[in-house]
């Protein structure tokens, strides 16, 4: 089988990672235990991943003239990843996220710096890139016009489109005929679909299918997830046990391991289960991009959880 062809549209920030006992009080100040500054952002970190697992994969995004811009493009280059379609730019700096880790969750603010330097002109730039694709995976961490434009273009070029809705951005509805799978989190669907977090998951995965998205896929993390079958039914799909030692980057595993399996041919619920398998792997591991697994590794997982898969 041809290697599935991937171009990952986002963002590429250094992740300041701050681990501590516990988070801090709004005014108080803690002493933490360690700092690490690792190669991060949505998108760099679900083009690393499509690399492991197997996808020629492609990047469009953008740093600044500056070393951790130059840090996070070896880091792609060091997993494969094509980045003729990185811009470096000096209007800003490289965006960085700030993110504590506590008990094996985190919190992250996020600082887009060049990020948000990305133009629809950027996207046009690097229209062969979309034209030799299977897939095109998008996230929220880039400004929502460039998104928006990309998103169409993509589609006009006959690609299937996956957007990883995060973080939540007001959206335009007119972007949802663009989107053959939007993804988001159970916090982020209640957002977009306007219904809060208590509300009957199938209601508001329905809403954003009406808006136009051609498939639903909730990620709900340690439960694993919720799609809607063909006929507007949930199905839901369980996550794996494992010990939890960093959730960084398990959702840009997941998209990066959903977007490869449909890019190889994989129906929607099979890419689920691949991708499950993937981002229960990827929590093991400290750092977003350093815990992204190869795809020898997630078989060998399925190997080992054998016939409960
Ligand atoms: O999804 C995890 C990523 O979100 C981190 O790597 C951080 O850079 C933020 O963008």
């Amino acid at each position: 089988m041809n290697r599935p062809k991937v171009v990952v549209i986002g963002s590429i920030n250094m992740d300041i990672v701050v681990e501590t006992g516990r988070y801090p009080q709004v005014g108080e100040t803690l002493l933490g235990d360690k700092v690490s500054f690792i190669p991060g952002g949505k998108g760099a970190n679900q083009a690393v991943a499509a690399s492991r697992l197997g996808a020629k994969t492609s990047i469009i995004g953008a740093v600044g003239d500056d070393s951790f811009g130059r840090q996070m493009v070896d880091s792609l280059v060091h997993n494969g990843v094509n980045v003729s379609g990185v811009k470096e730019t000096s209007q800003a700096a490289t965006g960085i996220a700030s993110i504590y880790v506590s008990q094996g969750d985190n919190s992250i603010v996020v600082v887009p710096g060049a990020n948000y330097t990305l133009t629809p002109g950027d996207i046009d730039r690097h229209e062969r890139l979309l034209a030799e694709s299977d897939i095109v995976l998008i996230q929220l961490e880039i400004p929502v016009p460039v998104v928006q434009h990309a998103a169409r273009r993509a589609k006009e070029l006959g690609k299937t489109v996956v957007l990883n809705p995060a973080p939540a951005q007001p959206l335009p509805d007119e972007m949802f005929d663009c989107i053959d799978y939007f993804t988001p989190n159970r916090t982020e669907l209640a957002s977009y679909s306007g219904l809060g977090t208590e509300a009957d998951l199938t209601e508001a995965m329905l809403i954003m299918k009406h808006k136009g998205a051609r498939h639903v896929i909730t990620t709900l993390s340690s439960e694993g997830s919720a799609f809607l079958n063909s006929s507007g039914k949930i199905q839901l799909v369980p996550g794996h046990s494992v010990s939890v030692v960093d959730t960084t980057g398990a959702g840009d595993c997941y998209n990066a391991a959903l977007a490869v399996a449909i890019a190889g041919g994989a129906r929607t619920e099979e890419a689920i289960r691949y991708a499950s398998l993937a981002s229960a792997l990827a929590v093991t591991k400290f750092g977003a991009q350093e815990g992204m697994p190869t795809s020898e590794e997630v078989d060998s997982f399925k190997r080992h959880l054998g016939k409960f898969v």
